[in-house]
């Protein structure tokens, strides 16, 4: 009895010394009474591995986080209704947790719709199936389904005391996502279910803020926030509700077929400042790490399985320089403006055209933010008796209303150059690039071939058939061709003409695949006429139409559809006619035979020897070693076509390098001026994406298994390993950089007096040192990371007095000063440039 009661006595003095308070007023999120600015990221838990998640976490940590922000994605967890997983990848509890052991905060996004280039928007097929159902809108059935997973969630957290009222880390909670982006579309049911979703919420008593995002008549128990690139000018609905930024894109994603998105950290610096500068107190970095759609998660249609997103954390992990490390400063200024921010409001003041400031000045106080917003003309500006330069489409810092501690637009991070190299592997015939030459392989038949099929009379919608089950569904028809027909004596075209909803197909007439078709991100529909070659008599005519990840956006996406609903027209007949074919009986297929076995695991006996090349529909299997060390790994497709690869039987994702960028759209991109995801794309004219992440944690030192899937034709003896290595670790800073910010205290005053703009190198790995200089120049260097050049202006000892300093060191610290190099000439004002490499 007495260990009972001191048992209960323990827990109940726990919970009183842990539990933290959290509220907020039209300031701020308050902490245990005291308002908080608070710094976010979003790592999406199973876009990487556990493994990996305690890397993740300290990374974010080391980059000035304070928060992580998570979306919690239904259809992974409850693929069968009321069948829950919540292991590996999914075990949400273990990543909440190691965020709490990281020290730092939770904001859980429940949703449960989350959109997040996700399958199907997160929500699980089976609820399109509920009859009555109607999704995202004031409809019982959908209404108990969305509470039911919520109230599972909330409970989960709450039975782990995950809650900051409970001690734990999660301090905020989003129910629903951006749905007043198209609530219009469900007119007055829509105003309803807003209103519902934000009480259900509410009642689940979870002692912390809630809010919904993109929904300005939120009601007054939820906090509206905002997202997008810019969210300076966004004021909530509500004097008594903080300015919340819940999404800031830190680049986009990547699609199969276009090219790849970045933005650079010069205007994402830029829209924090600004954000905070005009009154915001949280901003969320979406994605601070977005990392790999793995299996069949994406969304779509047409994602691709790098979510990579030019993050600071990139798809592998590692930081992404000098984005992440630019951000890091920019978080260290903001915190030592942290007491002026929160004890008032701004002040806003014009400097001139294109230019203002905002003062945070209380008796004991002050913070400015002096912003040029001029995409052109740098400005010089007065302020307080003091002049500063502002470069166009900038921000400065100053926590002390006068000293300069960060300009967004001068970066003093190093950057870095990140390689995935090919690995090299040596198996019985001697060491070579591929992975592996000895391959086997099964064919996958053309058409019908389960005993599962079924006939129908006229065309299905694909996603209604298939339930998302497999991305494939075979359409098939026999036609009878008469020996009259004139494209059979005096070779004129035969076409087959099909229409489909989409994502892609490929079409086999009497086994032969004859053509495919691609839809693409913006126009996933496909209208096509595809040249075949009939017989007289019986023809069989095999269509296998495939998802490429489901719709995960817009007003009723759950409806968008899938698959070759028609028509499909057989033309060039007789007199030049036509014959419709949609309404003949087709007979259906779900899914592939291999699927059916099992193949992907590598299993069964039906495996032969040999690699054929360019032959659709085949299986391939190899086993390999994995590339030593420690690095990252990715599988390079290069050879391929299109399909889907198993590591050990776990899915890598969807492969596509036959899908290419277009050459046009690419083109050098300046950081002034506003951004918009087709501002700045890379890699126009190549594979979208031709690299695929294996995690480590996945792979054993041998015995490995791959299995791919290939749908169009390729050679599996040209796939190779490529690790991750760091080519070059850079720095560039000018004499007219702001000091670095760890050069001042919290109270603002310098802590190193003689501090000077300084160029300071880490090689990142704990084992390796600065092994050469590969490039140094004190005066006007130009270029960047890996191309830079001397400028007219050039001192001669550059290069030995960096060698000295940083060779045979993991780290090296050079301030940018005459006193080191001299002045090679005087009056203008001069960087360092240097480019490493650690071994
Ligand atoms: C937002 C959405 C996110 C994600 C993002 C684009 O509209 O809320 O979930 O889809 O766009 O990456």
């Amino acid at each position: 009895m007495m260990r009972v009661l001191v048992f209960w006595f323990l827990v109940a003095v726990t919970a009183v010394v842990t539990a933290v308070n959290v509220t907020y007023d039209h300031r701020a999120l308050v902490i245990d009474g005291t308002r908080r600015v608070l710094v976010s990221g979003s790592i999406h838990y199973p876009r990487s591995t556990p493994d990996m998640w305690p890397g993740l976490i300290q990374k974010s940590k080391e980059g000035g986080l304070d928060v992580i922000e998570t979306y919690v994605f239904w259809n992974l967890h409850e693929p069968v209704k009321n069948q829950y997983d919540f292991e590996g990848r999914k075990d949400l509890v273990k990543f909440v947790k190691l965020v709490a052991d990281a020290g730092l905060y939770v904001h859980l996004r429940i949703g449960p719709y989350v959109c997040a280039e996700w399958n199907y928007g997160g929500f699980p097929l089976w609820l399109h199936f509920i009859p009555g159902i109607e999704l995202r809108t004031d409809n019982e059935p959908y209404k108990a389904e969305m509470k039911r997973f919520t109230a599972k969630i909330v409970g989960m957290m709450k039975d782990e005391n995950l809650y900051a009222s409970q001690g734990g880390p999660i301090i905020l909670s989003q129910i629903e996502n951006e749905y007043g982006n198209i609530d219009d579309k469900y007119g007055p049911a829509g105003k309803s279910y807003i209103k519902w979703a934000a009480s259900m919420a509410t009642s689940l008593n979870t002692g912390v803020p809630w809010v919904m995002c993109q929904q300005k008549d939120a009601p007054e128990s939820v906090i509206n926030t905002c997202n997008g690139f810019y969210c300076d000018g966004f004021t909530p609905n509500s004097k008594n509700k903080p300015a919340m930024w819940t999404e800031n894109w830190t680049g986009w994603f990547l699609s199969f077929g276009g090219a790849v998105p970045y933005r650079p950290v010069e205007d994402i610096a830029f829209a924090v400042a600004r954000f905070y500068q005009r009154g915001g107190t949280f901003q969320n970095y979406y994605m601070y790490h977005g990392g790999t759609n793995f299996g069949h998660s994406t969304g779509g249609p047409f994602i691709a399985t790098s979510y990579d997103y030019d993050a600071p954390l990139d798809e592998y992990g590692a930081p992404r320089q000098p984005k992440w490390g630019h951000l890091n400063e920019l978080h260290k200024a903001i915190k030592l403006c942290e007491e002026a921010l929160v004890a008032t409001n701004p002040k806003y003041t014009s400097l001139g055209h294109n230019a203002e400031a905002h003062v945070y000045k209380t008796s004991s106080t002050c913070a400015a933010f002096l912003a040029n917003i001029d995409s052109q003309n740098d400005a010089t500006v007065t302020f307080n008796g003091n002049s500063y330069h502002l470069p166009a489409w900038s921000v400065s810092i100053l926590p002390d209303c006068k000293n300069v501690v960060f300009n967004s637009a001068k970066i003093n991070s190093v950057s870095t150059i990140r390689k995935f190299v090919t690995t090299s592997v040596s198996d019985e015939s001697g060491a070579s690039e591929a992975i592996s030459s000895d391959w086997s392989y099964v064919s996958e038949p053309v058409g019908i071939s389960s005993d599962d099929a079924f006939n129908r009379p006229g065309l299905l919608e694909q996603i209604n058939t298939t339930a998302d089950q497999s991305d494939y569904l075979w359409y098939s028809l026999r036609a009878d061709i008469k020996g009259d027909e004139p494209f059979l004596h005096d070779g004129s075209q035969t076409n087959l003409h099909v229409k489909s909803l989409g994502h892609v197909f490929h079409l086999f007439v009497n086994d032969q695949l004859e053509g495919s078709a691609t839809g693409s991100a913006s126009q996933p529909q496909i209208s096509k006429d595809i040249p075949i070659t009939l017989k007289s008599g019986k023809n069989k005519i095999d269509i296998l139409s495939l998802t490429v990840g489901l719709q995960n956006y817009g007003a009723f996406f759950d409806k968008t559809g899938a698959g070759i609903t028609g028509p499909v027209e057989l033309m060039g007949l007789t007199n030049g006619s036509s014959v419709d074919l949609s309404s003949k009986q087709w007979t259906y297929q779900i899914g592939l035979k291999g699927e059916a076995l099992g193949l992907n695991t590598g299993g069964s006996s039906l495996w032969v020897s040999g690699s054929p090349k360019s032959q659709p529909l085949t299986w391939y299997k190899t086993n390999f070693d994995a590339p030593s060390g420690d690095n990252p790994v990715a599988i390079d497709f290069t050879g391929m076509g299109k399909g889907e690869a198993w590591v050990n039987g776990q899915s890598i994702g969807r492969y596509w390098p036959a899908y290419i960028a277009p050459t046009s759209g690419c083109s050098d991109c300046s950081y002034k001026g506003s951004y918009s995801s087709s501002k700045c794309l890379k890699n126009c004219g190549k594979p979208s994406q031709k690299l695929y992440h294996v995690p480590r944690s996945w792979l054993k030192p041998s015995g490995n298994v791959m299995v791919l899937f290939e749908e169009i034709g390729g050679d599996p003896t040209r796939i190779s390993f490529a690790t991750q290595e760091l080519e070059s670790l850079c720095s560039h800073v000018s004499q007219s950089h702001p000091l670095p910010v760890d050069t001042w205290s919290q109270d603002k005053s310098r802590i190193k007096s003689k501090s000077e703009p300084r160029v300071s190198l880490e090689c990142p790995h704990p084992n390796q040192v600065i092994s050469s200089i590969k490039f140094a120049s004190f005066g006007t260097p130009q270029g960047k990371c890996g191309s830079f050049s001397h400028g007219k202006c050039r001192s001669t000892n550059a290069l030995s007095v960096i060698q000295k300093a940083c060779i045979g060191s993991r780290t090296c610290n050079v301030g940018v000063a005459t006193a080191t190099f001299g002045d090679p000439c005087i009056g203008v004002v001069k960087s360092l440039a240097v480019e490493a490499s650690c071994a």
